[in-house]
């Protein structure tokens, strides 16, 4: 007859190569690929633009405004501007929209505050 201890043991040893396996799948799995970045103009016109240029925010193109400045003041939402998450705007889409802004030209159509 087999020892109660020594079968017991063997349960366990089956149960953690299963945890294994299963890992080992789970990390195989196929990853939902992040979706493509968005182009700077894009988020502007429907993010930045629903103030900026719309009488609610400071105009904001056309002043050479830095790039870190301009990521900086998205990530904090300094005063009445709201905050953006890396889950709403990626830092990828981040970068070129604050490169974006800073070189953008400024629209005659956009009214400030
Ligand atoms: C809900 C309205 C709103 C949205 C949306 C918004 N902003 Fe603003 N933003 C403001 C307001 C209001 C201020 C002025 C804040 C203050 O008083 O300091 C501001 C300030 C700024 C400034 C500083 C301007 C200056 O003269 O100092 C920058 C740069 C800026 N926003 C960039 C952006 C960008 C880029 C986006 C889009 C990702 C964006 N904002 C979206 C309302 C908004």
């Amino acid at each position: 007859m087999g020892d109660p201890i020594e079968s017991g043991r063997g349960v366990a040893g089956a149960a953690v190569v299963g945890l294994i396996l299963m890992a080992g799948a789970a990390a195989a799995a196929p990853t939902v690929a992040a979706p493509a970045p968005r182009p700077p103009e894009a988020i502007y016109a429907k993010v930045c633009g629903y103030c900026h240029g719309a009488h609610v925010g400071p105009i904001i193109r056309g002043r050479g405004l830095p790039p870190d400045v301009v990521t900086q003041i998205v990530r904090l939402g300094p005063n009445a501007m709201p905050a953006f998450r890396p889950t709403e705007i990626t830092d990828a889409e981040l970068a070129s929209l604050a490169r974006w802004v800073s070189t953008s030209k400024a629209d005659p159509k956009e009214k400030g505050e």
